[in-house]
């Protein structure tokens, strides 16, 4: 479904994405990982369409989509969380996901209908008139994945999700995504808990200083030399 292929993204003199090629296959999940600063936020940028790339190309179903912006990738059926969620403030929670609606349908009934029966599928429909800067943060995140899936992408990149929850919200999250995309979204994930992604990705790239040093299934990135040194180390295995 998307292939990336040879992608550099550099910021002056740092290339925060160093010659990246992998693909993302149709109906899977995609897990992205590496140590803080190692470019996963900006890969999804550029692909998502925030940055242009340096060097490099990125195909959505065969087309090309390097140079395209966010609007009209979303329109294509890319959709997107921050890392940071940002909802619109002062608007109620099925407000913020209606933005998300009106991408497609200008209709405001319509829009609202959509909006209200993506809370219900994530479980969240009894915040719908609650404004999201009062809710805790795994509220937000949930809000945040529901704007995007406002947008009926096919393609779903999150970045971070599960970042600042505890063991039973992140679970929660979990189940969401093995969800979505049991109902055929494609998804790519990036996250810091390793527990996570092995859990629920098929394939799993690992960045380090902006380059592809592993792309396999979780089992074969977990055992990689080059893997746990630079990511994996105490963290993981104090983790599992
Ligand atoms: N807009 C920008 N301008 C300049 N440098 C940037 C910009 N965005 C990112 N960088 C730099 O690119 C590198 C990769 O950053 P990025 O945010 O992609 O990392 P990350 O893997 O998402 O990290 P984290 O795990 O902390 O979220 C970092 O050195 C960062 O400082
Ligand atoms: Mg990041």
């Amino acid at each position: 479904m998307l292939t990336i292929r040879q992608v550099t993204k550099e910021f002056g003199g740092l290339k925060a994405v160093n010659d990246v090629s992998c693909t993302v296959e149709k109906g899977s999940i995609v897990g992205l990982i590496g140590p803080n600063g190692s470019g996963k936020t900006t890969l999804f940028n550029v692909i998502s369409g925030v940055y242009k790339p340096t060097s490099g190309s990125i195909e959505l179903d065969h087309e090309d989509i390097s140079y395209l912006g966010p609007h009209k990738k979303t329109m294509m059926g890319m959709a997107r969380t921050f890392q940071v969620v940002k909802p619109f403030k002062n608007i109620s929670v099925i407000e913020n996901v209606m933005v998300g609606a009106f991408l497609h349908n200008h209709n405001h009934l319509k829009a609202e209908e959509l909006a209200l029966s993506i809370l219900k599928r994530l479980d969240i429909d009894q915040y719908q008139h609650d404004q999201p800067k009062n809710l805790p943060l795994a509220i937000k995140k949930k809000v945040e994945i529901a704007r995007a899936l406002a947008t009926t992408p096919k393609i779903l990149l999150l970045d971070e999700v599960m970042g600042g929850l505890n063991p039973q919200e992140t679970d929660q999250v979990l189940q969401t995504i093995v969800k979505l995309n049991k109902e055929g979204i494609t998804i790519m994930v990036i996250e810091h808990k390793m527990r996570c992604i092995m859990a629920i990705a098929e394939k799993v790239l690992v960045l380090d200083s902006g380059k592809l040093i592993a792309m396999d299934v979780p089992e074969v990135v977990a055992k990689d030399p080059n893997v746990i040194k630079a990511y994996l180390g105490d963290e993981y295995h104090a983790e599992n």
